[in-house]
């Protein structure tokens, strides 16, 4: 096990930036989740901790050890890929003490961790099979095993659920927290899966155009998102945000003709501003005497909760109520209330957080 310590980290390919200058420390034995839309240079970093791409500059430490000149083989690293990367003419058994083989091991010592990964990973079954014989969640599986003999300092995940179905996605997540709690070896984890990300991280790095927007607990970020870009990430629906502006005494947040919002605290160096008012579809909740007046334009039933689609003054807004029957219908007109400490203001221009 080890840290990891990026410092001022780059990386351009020709005249295009796929990674601004970005430090990173991950702890000993820590999980740390890479998440960001398709682009925005997760990969790119996880490659370049691997050795597979070589930074432009900054510093790359494991254990505490500059590894910029190291080759990947050298840096004690498994990394796990979307594709798998089995040999397809080789076993189950094989693929898995492939590496180890190359190493010079002792046949003991091979034996002792292929055993150990398939006893961990549930293989047994499929030791004879060759990738071709085998569904994507095993490919998965062996894959993560072929990872876990080498018993490194390091795991480097890049997207590796990406190519399963629904159900098989939320039973490998499962397998691959609990792989972790068992083994407590340090891990840095690429998706652009917003769930997987909440899911699986102890920290999360909310990347966007190849810089951290964000870096903090699942709840932290959830809680209290550093932009409207992370905040219209995370959640599904994501919340909801709205063009506003804070009243000339800096009391109030208005939306279009609507009733002023009272803040939870008066905000004088936001008075007049413009600003961007954030409301999980959680925080808006229907009241016979709410505050405000929404037309429902569309109901989705969920199950266990309803999504009502709708607009507030001029804009488009999202609740989301713990109800199976909806009382409602599609064209009504109810009132809804807001909590004032649910409510979040971002910059109208920037969109970075101004408040709370
Ligand atoms: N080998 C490469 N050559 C040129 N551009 C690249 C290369 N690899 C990645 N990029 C660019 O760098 C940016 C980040 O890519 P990537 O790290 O793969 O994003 P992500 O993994 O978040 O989807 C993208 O704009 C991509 O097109
Ligand atoms: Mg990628």
């Amino acid at each position: 096990m080890a840290t990891l310590e990026l410092y001022q980290v780059c990386k351009h390919f020709g005249a295009s930036t796929a990674l601004t200058p970005t430090s990173l420390q991950v702890a000993d034995g820590e999980f740390v989740v890479l998440v960001g839309p398709s682009g925005c240079g997760k990969s790119t970093l996880l490659r370049m901790i691997a050795g597979l791409e070589s930074p432009s500059g900054g510093e790359i430490r494991i254990g505490g050890h500059g590894v910029n000149a190291q080759e990947p083989s050298a840096r004690d690293i498994a990394m796990v890929f979307q594709n798998y990367a089995l040999y397809p003419h080789m076993s189950v058994r094989e693929n898995l003490s492939y590496a180890l083989k190359l190493r010079k091991l002792e046949r003991a010592e091979i034996t002792r961790r292929v055993d150990w990964a398939v006893d961990l990973l549930g293989l047994q079954p499929l030791l004879a099979r060759k990738p071709a014989e085998l569904s994507g969640g095993q490919r998965q599986r062996v894959a993560m095993g072929r990872a876990i003999v080498r018993e490194p300092q390091l795991f480097l995940f890049d997207e590796p659920l990406s190519n399963l179905d629904a159900r098989l996605r939320n039973h490998m997540r499962v397998e691959i927290k609990q792989l972790h709690r068992r083994l407590g070896t340090t891990t840095v984890y690429v998706t652009h899966d917003q769930v997987e990300a909440m899911t699986l991280a102890q920290r999360m790095v909310v990347m966007n155009h190849g810089r951290i927007e964000q870096v903090g607990t699942p709840e932290e970020v959830y809680a209290q998102p550093a932009s409207t870009f992370v905040a219209g990430f995370l959640g599904a629906p994501p919340m909801n945000l709205l063009a506003a502006h804070i009243s000339t005494d800096g009391t109030h947040v208005l939306v279009d003709d609507l009733a002023p919002l009272p803040l939870p605290a008066p905000q004088p160096a936001l008075a007049g501003r413009a600003v961007t008012l954030g409301l999980r579809p959680e925080a808006l909740l229907p009241a016979v005497d709410g505050r405000w007046p929404l037309t429902l334009n569309l109901l989705e039933a969920l199950g266990g909760e309803l999504l009502l689609h709708g607009s507030l003054g001029r804009q488009a807004c999202v609740l989301r109520v713990a109800t199976t029957a909806s009382p409602w219908r599609e064209g009504d007109t109810l009132r809804v209330d807001v909590a004032s400490t649910a409510l979040h203001l971002f910059d109208a221009a920037s969109g970075q957080r101004l408040a709370p």
